[in-house]
């Protein structure tokens, strides 16, 4: 069976999973006098979240509501909408391979085939090790560099199949060169 229907009525702690921080909780309402309402920062604490814990439970969901004086549902409203958002464990190093069109002009489809084979799992599954989960998304915003991909937050570009070993067996391959802006980094 493919998919599992789920009571959130009655949904067991276990299916919950874990909570945030209170330094995530601080990172988020931090966030409420740069907009109008406290619903509009939405999506800064759903990234705060994902950051964290590494996807957004359902506790976290639920405590996001808390926060911003929105019911659970209208969070995983927005959760499901974006594929960038996981509602279930990612492995340690998360593949986002670009599937818009410059990237599928330029081999993307190979890639994927071929990343696919390597680790043995499809997109939007895990390793069994927890090592690597696979998904896709639409422009990485580097179509001059198709096709390109990220290891969490690194940017690998023009990537073709022959590079993919190199590139897998590279532990810095999450590692970002130059610092992100810290709008959504982690709390520390
Ligand atoms: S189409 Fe792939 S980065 Fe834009």
């Amino acid at each position: 069976m493919s998919w599992q229907a789920i009571d959130r009525r009655v949904v067991d702690e276990h299916h919950r999973g874990p909570g945030l921080s209170a330094a995530a909780r601080e990172k988020i309402q931090s966030f409420f006098p740069r907009y109008p309402t406290r619903r509009a920062v939405m999506l800064p604490a759903l990234h705060i979240a994902q950051d964290e814990l590494g996807y957004v439970s359902l506790r976290a969901m639920e405590e996001i509501a808390n926060l911003l004086g929105v019911t659970p549902a209208q969070v995983m409203d927005v959760v499901t909408f974006y594929t960038h958002f996981w509602t279930h464990p990612r492995g340690r190093k998360t593949i986002v391979l670009c599937r818009s069109l410059t990237c599928e002009l330029m081999g993307q489809k190979a890639l994927q085939a071929a990343l696919e084979a390597r680790l043995g799992v499809r997109e939007h599954e895990t390793t069994p090790d927890g090592e690597w989960s696979l998904m896709t998304e639409e422009c990485l915003a580097a179509c001059d560099h198709a096709p390109c991909m990220q290891i969490n937050e690194k940017m690998h570009k023009c990537v073709r199949v022959e590079d993919l070993d190199r590139i897998l067996a590279d532990p810095d391959n999450d590692k970002l060169a130059m610092p992100r802006s810290d709008l959504y980094d982690a709390p520390r």
